[in-house]
């Protein structure tokens, strides 16, 4: 299929790009370049040999939208361009309304135009909020305590909505738990701005020489070993949870959330130490108070991704980390470097 990847130049979105190729997808990015770097497509090019039709432009220009819909007559998109740091949401909830729910209107009413009729959105597993239970499945209740996170429910509501006025619609919603990990080429990797708010960019900086130490937020929380739990999936096995929606979109209509995560939890000071093992190196840490807004366990149930996508996780913790030390070693400046 011809596939429009919003964002296509990001971390997940590049990811995603090499295994849509790599199923014989034609994809074609629109990205504006505000947390990504042109680079980062030329290296997809690079590992891929293939074509990847690209515009720069913002996910909320009508123009730019319709010129992308003509051009390249999309047969389904897969919207990843949105602002996704939970603290700066805190700080600029305008700015994040606008990106991350206008900017879907906006792809919205464009499909429209273009009859485009599939859809899978980038969701986040903080829809749910703090947990009534664990392992949270697709129908725990959706309490978003961030900015961001309302934004992404906000978003999937009105997916949901976009899709019940046309039974001949598909939206797909996948809720990422915390995606980490690197392409095995060590080519394409997570490569945050400025200093990185997630716990893996973070320890990589760290195991590089770029950032002093790793502050771990907590140790009180009511987890094993005292530190938060979280369900890391490798970004490679989510970006195959992509392709596996284009293929479920192609035949399933309405909007349906899926949990895209591994079912296994690991906590800061695991992924620490699993880290220390990849890279063969202590990774120098300070423990403090929590972060505001933290939770103390998150873990996915996956069983619908599984049975109705016919998609599972494959990579282990030591691929996680493993994959993260390369990229990071061989790019000590991310993309800067090139
Ligand atoms: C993981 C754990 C921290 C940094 C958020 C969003 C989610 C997605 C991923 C966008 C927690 C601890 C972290 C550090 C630490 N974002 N930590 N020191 O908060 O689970 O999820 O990012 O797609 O939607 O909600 O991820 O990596 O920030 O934190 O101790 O310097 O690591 O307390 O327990 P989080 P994270």
């Amino acid at each position: 299929m011809r596939v429009l990847v919003t964002g296509g130049a990001g971390y997940i979105g590049s990811h995603t790009l090499l295994e849509l190729m790599a199923q014989g997808h034609e994809v074609c990015v629109l990205d504006n370049y505000s947390n990504a770097t042109p680079e980062v497509l030329n290296r997809v090019r690079a590992l891929s040999n293939g074509l990847v039709h690209d515009y720069i432009g913002d996910v909320r220009d009508a123009a730019k939208l319709d010129e992308v819909m003509q051009d390249f007559q999309p047969e389904a998109v897969i919207h990843f361009a949105g602002l996704k740091a939970v603290g700066e949401s805190q700080e600029k909830p305008l700015l994040y309304y606008d990106v991350n729910v206008s900017g879907t209107l906006a792809l919205l009413h464009a499909m429209e135009r273009a009859n485009c009729k599939r859809l899978i959105f980038s969701s986040s597993a903080t829809v749910y909020g703090e947990p009534v239970y664990l392992p949270y499945d697709e129908a725990h209740p959706t309490n978003p305590t961030s900015v961001y996170g309302k934004t992404k429910l906000i978003a999937e509501q009105i997916l949901t909505d976009w899709a019940a006025a046309d039974s001949t619609r598909a939206a797909v919603l996948l809720r990422y738990f915390n995606p980490v990990g690197a392409h095995a080429s060590a080519q394409i990797g997570e490569d945050p701005k400025d200093i990185p708010n997630n716990l893996m960019p973070f320890i990589a900086q760290v195991a590089v020489g770029k950032r002093e130490a790793l502050q771990i937020f907590g140790d009180d929380y009511d987890t094993p070993d005292g530190t938060g739990l979280r369900d890391y999936i490798h970004v490679v096995d989510l970006a195959r949870a992509h392709v596996a929606a284009i293929a479920y979109a192609e035949q399933a209509t309405g909007a349906r959330p899926f949990n895209i995560g591994t079912g296994q939890s690991y906590s800061v000071r695991d992924m620490v130490a699993a880290f220390e093992r990849a890279c063969g190196a202590a990774i120098k840490t300070q423990q403090v108070g929590r972060r505001e807004g933290d939770i103390a366990a998150m873990q996915a149930d996956a069983t619908r991704a599984n049975a109705e996508l016919g998609w599972k996780a494959t990579h282990d913790l030591d691929a996680m980390t493993a994959s993260t030390w390369a990229w990071q070693s061989a790019n000590p400046d991310g993309y800067d470097g090139s």
